[in-house]
């Protein structure tokens, strides 16, 4: 429902919404000078650092960074999309709904999804009953009570049961009306190869069901009790369940993973089962596959520390390897728990407890370290040949790395433990970064070439440009005349030049500027920093003054970068023999002219 009427809506939502009345039913909050203050609902703190401030409409935390406008506060604490923080906002200020006509595709597919949810929800009950009730469940029942799955666990997973014959979900289903069709698309029902009929997918084993977060059973693994293969069947790809997608265990660990700010990510059903039975509560399971970032996004909505603990012979795997370092770009805080003597964590929490089992969590190896160790461990360094094959191991793991005062600390440590200086290590990096770069489908858009060179925006320039955007907020009337002297390029850093990117777009659509933030252009980190601008205290008197001295900061440190960038390339053709190089250090040597002359105007 992009349009007109969608605009007004949210719009309306917007300038009509009170921020503190709805921050307020999750946070006491008090006044203090112009803002409120309350202890921050996103992470664990005992004195105040979250404040919202009325007048502009935003919240920010001080302490864990994070922040917005009314829409981001719904979407954080209710864990929901824009659109329905939006609901939720118009149905507080009793404000209509835009009406939109729905195609009859969309309501006959809306009819189907709704149809399988049903047969699904369904299919637990019966299963769940088949083992709780019938005597077909009698061998799975002592095979459960064998592993110290206790009734208690059984009822609050909903654990089930599927019996051993063709077509007992099947037949009952279709007494009561289920069609087939809708027992063929959910996946509890299979074709016959021989004939007509159709017949059950699950036999003859124990039932996990497996639930979106909203508790809604999107579909089921299913376990052999005996040594039969495949030891788990799960339930193929349905219009509700998509294995890329689900995390065992979500629906009802989230909210210890928030409360805990850590989420545990175990491989097994029944890893997470015999957590949860021994009161390890924040943990789901990603179900035997490689984690996707689809999984970790979900999780990241929660906590940004995400423990793996896999079985021991999984996590060294290069395949589980690459689907962390993906994870940990995404900006979470990646760690490893390696099990001791090749145990998955089911054996031992069970022959250790949770207290062993928490006290792992707690020393959990950060995912770089992780890796350097492996290699490290993995690898005869005492002759040259095994040296180099350490550095080709560890160059991908720190070239991804996110944090630079950890990667460098790595640096400096493989290079003493092999005896290599430093300065090969930094130099193969940045040959991996741009061979990397080259392959446009790696790692695009997340370069993380700044850990090499060890760059950092100035914080001159980041106050620079942080009053920049906060005097464009108060009054966006400046924006020709900024736009006259800066161009976006010369913006320092991701965040800010989309921001102001942003800002200046809003304008020549004849936008204001806090639609920027309503109509949710900016992504998260930028639309948090946005808020984190206009909540800090900037001092400003003399405006025009304060700006041509934030555009001059910025050109500066803008043509600072071009000129190392022009030194580097004459240094480079130089080591080459190339002539070129005088061309290079001459415009090294203009630019470095005009930031002089900048210096002093
Ligand atoms: P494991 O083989 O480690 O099983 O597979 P497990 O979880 O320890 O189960 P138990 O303790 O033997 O009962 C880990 C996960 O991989 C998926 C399942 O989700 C399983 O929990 N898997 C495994 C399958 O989907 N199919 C299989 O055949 C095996
Ligand atoms: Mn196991």
């Amino acid at each position: 429902m992009k349009d007109m009427a969608y605009d007004e809506f949210i719009e309306r939502l917007r300038s009509q919404s009170d921020i503190i009345s709805v921050i307020s039913d999750y946070v006491p909050l008090k006044k203090k000078g112009k803002n409120y203050w309350g202890c921050c609902p996103f992470h664990q703190e005992k004195s105040p650092s979250f404040s919202v401030n009325p007048e502009k409409g935003f919240f920010y935390c001080f302490g864990c960074q994070t922040g917005g406008n009314v829409f981001n506060f719904i979407m954080k604490v209710e864990n929901i999309v824009f659109i329905e923080a939006a609901k939720v906002l118009a149905r507080r200020m009793n404000i209509p709904l835009p009406q939109k006509e729905k195609s009859p595709q969309e309501i006959a597919n809306e009819k189907e999804l709704a149809k399988i949810w049903r047969a699904n929800e369904l299919a637990r009950d019966f299963f769940h009953a088949c083992l709780t009730k019938t005597r077909y469940g009698k061998a799975a029942k002592e095979y459960l009570e064998r592993r110290g799955v206790t009734d208690k666990v059984i009822d609050d997973f909903k654990i089930g049961f599927a019996p051993n014959a063709w077509d007992k979900l099947v037949t009952a289903f279709t007494e009561r009306g289920i069609e087939r069709d809708i027992l063929l698309k959910s996946g509890l029902a299979v074709e016959r190869t021989s004939s007509a009929g159709i017949l059950d997918r699950f036999r003859n084993r124990i039932i996990f069901p497996i639930c979106d977060m909203r508790g809604r059973v999107t579909g089921f693994g299913g376990r052999v009790i005996d040594n039969s293969q495949p030891k788990y069947l799960n339930t193929s790809e349905t219009p509700v369940f998509n294995k890329r997608n689900i995390l065992f265990g979500f629906d009802s660990a989230h909210k210890f993973i928030r409360e805990s700010g850590k989420a545990v990510v175990v491989e097994g059903y029944m890893d997470v089962i015999t957590a949860r039975n021994f009161g390890v509560n924040n943990i789901v399971a990603s179900l035997g596959t490689a984690f996707t970032a689809e999984q970790a996004k979900q999780l990241m909505r929660y906590t940004d520390e995400i423990v793996f603990a896999y079985d021991s012979d999984a996590a060294g795997k290069m395949a589980t390897m690459r689907a962390l370092t993906i994870v940990r770009g995404l900006g979470a805080s990646v760690k490893i728990i390696s099990i001791p003597d090749g145990k998955d964590p089911d054996d031992f929490i069970i022959k250790h407890g949770a207290e062993a089992f928490n006290k792992l969590i707690d020393e959990a190896t950060p995912l770089l370290e992780y890796q350097i160790r492996q290699a490290l461990q993995g690898t005869d360094y005492s002759n040259l040949e095994g040296k180099v094959a350490v550095v080709a191991k560890v160059v991908p793991a720190l070239a991804a790395a996110t944090n630079a005062v950890e990667a460098n600390a790595h640096i400096a440590q493989v290079s003493q433990s092999i005896g290599i200086d430093e300065s090969a290590i930094r130099s193969e990096i940045s040959k991996y970064l741009d061979l990397s770069q080259k392959d446009k489908n790696v790692n695009k858009g997340k370069t993380i070439r700044m850990v090499a060179l060890s760059k950092n925006i100035d914080s001159a320039v980041i106050q620079a440009q942080r009053h920049v955007i906060r005097l464009i907020w108060e009054d966006d009337t400046i924006i020709p005349y900024i736009q006259a002297q800066l161009s976006i390029e010369e913006i320092q850093g991701d965040l800010y030049r989309e921001i102001i990117k942003s800002l200046f777009e809003a304008y020549n659509m004849g936008k204001k500027a806090h639609d920027v933030s309503s109509a949710m252009t900016l992504n998260e980190a930028a639309n948090t920093e946005l808020s984190h601008i206009l909540l800090i205290d900037l001092q400003h008197d003399d405006i025009p003054k304060l700006v041509d001295d934030c555009i001059k900061t910025i050109r500066i440190a803008h043509l600072k970068e071009l000129y190392e960038q022009h030194r580097l390339r004459a240094d480079e053709l130089q080591r080459m023999g190339d002539s070129r190089f005088l061309q290079e250090l001459a415009e090294s040597q203009r630019i470095k002219h005009e930031i002089s002359k900048l210096h002093y105007s």
